[in-house]
């Protein structure tokens, strides 16, 4: 039998990067003829973006995906798409993820995120699938004042936003599951996600736009001012510094971690954790100015900013040490230039 796999959050950001890097290298990672089951309940997804893997499915000769249009806080609709895809492995995307809006609406991301992947939980066991790769977040480790950097998967965790308490909730229940019940798991701890698909097909698409490149982009397009939250941060130009990662970086771990998963399996249930970054920090103001290297050439001119005040919720600065992924994993972030960020991004936004 082919194997199945169960996608939560197909139609997302990173979630519909992944699938592709899925159907373009099944072969490659031993999923030939691999059935996917994509579920998104689309209130942030994009049923284009569903309707695009389909079809790059068919053109690499795999079985059309079967689109289950749920949201986990349906849990006997979730539980019934588990029982009908009998996945060899989920991998666990869908979730609210905007620092701001969590810190604004912080019940809903509890409802969200943690009840609703504790239904994917339960789906899963009574289902009889134990294997997770699951999306968690650099917002785990909050302001780790103090702490080394880049930061290992050892730093305290400390999160300061809802959103942040939310994923690290849901990682403790993984590591519950793990105890109780035997769920062999890794668990990603993205930094900043970002860039778009070479292909052209996916990019980033939140409704509304939270995060720093396509909000710098569209401004830089529209002859606009962008916000820059905050010039009193205590970092080499006063503004917040991130770790940015291609999200097809992204993408290509998720491949290699569920290579890996079914090796981590003889060595225990422990949820296996793994930083994904470039250990390169970029401040907002270094952001700017490599958008105006890129963007030259197309716009002529250069990308004016504002500074606001702070914004709720934003640590000062988040780098992450992924020595861990490139050594288990074998994992190399090979995509996540700057330049090539900014690059992909820009042709996505063009479109
Ligand atoms: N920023 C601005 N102006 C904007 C938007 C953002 O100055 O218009 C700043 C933010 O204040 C922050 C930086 O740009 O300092 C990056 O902000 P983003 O909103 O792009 O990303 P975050 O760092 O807030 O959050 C992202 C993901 C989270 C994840 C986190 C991990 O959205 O899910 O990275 O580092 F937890």
């Amino acid at each position: 039998m082919p194997p199945s796999l169960l996608i939560t959050g197909a139609a997302g950001y990173i979630g519909s990067h992944c699938v592709e890097a899925l159907i373009r290298q099944a072969s490659a990672y031993g999923l030939q003829g691999v059935q996917l089951h994509l579920l998104d309940d689309l209130s942030t997804g994009h049923r284009e973006f569903l309707e695009k893997l389909c079809a790059l499915a068919e053109s690499h000769r795999l079985p059309r995906p079967v689109i289950h249009e749920v949201s986990l806080t349906d849990r006997p609709a979730l539980e019934q798409a588990l029982k009908q895809a009998r996945p060899e492995a989920v991998l666990h995307f869908a979730a609210l993820i905007s620092v701001a809006e969590s810190v604004q609406q912080p019940d809903r991301y509890v409802r969200n995120n943690v009840e609703g992947s504790q239904n994917l939980f339960r789906a899963m066991q009574k289902s009889g699938c134990q294997r997770l790769v699951f999306s968690s977040t650099a917002a785990v480790y909050g302001n780790p004042a103090g702490a080394h950097l880049p930061l290992p998967e050892s730093t305290p965790v400390g999160p300061v936003n809802p959103y942040g308490e939310t994923k690290l909730a849901m990682e403790n229940a993984i590591a519950e599951a793990a105890r109780e019940w035997g769920l062999h798991s890794v668990i990603f701890r993205y930094f900043n996600a970002a860039g778009a698909s070479s292909s052209g097909l996916f990019g980033e698409w939140h409704e509304p736009e939270t995060h720093l490149i396509p909000l710098l982009l569209r401004a830089a397009a529209r002859g606009e001012k962008l916000k820059v939250f905050g010039s009193d941060y205590d970092t080499r130009d006063g503004t917040c510094v991130r770790d940015y990662i291609h999200v097809e970086d992204l993408a290509c771990a998720h491949l290699l971690g569920l290579k890996a998963l079914r090796a981590f399996e003889s060595q225990g249930a422990a949820a296996q954790v793994f930083n994904l970054g470039t250990a390169r920090g970029t401040s907002v103001l270094e952001v700017i100015r490599a958008a105006e290297a890129v963007l030259k050439k197309d716009l002529g001119r250069g990308v004016g900013y504002d500074i606001h005040p702070r914004r709720p919720g934003d640590s000062a600065v988040l780098v992450a040490d992924s020595a861990r992924a490139r050594e288990i994993l074998g994992w190399e972030p090979v995509h996540s230039s700057m330049e090539n960020i900014l690059r992909t991004a820009w042709e996505w936004e063009r479109r």
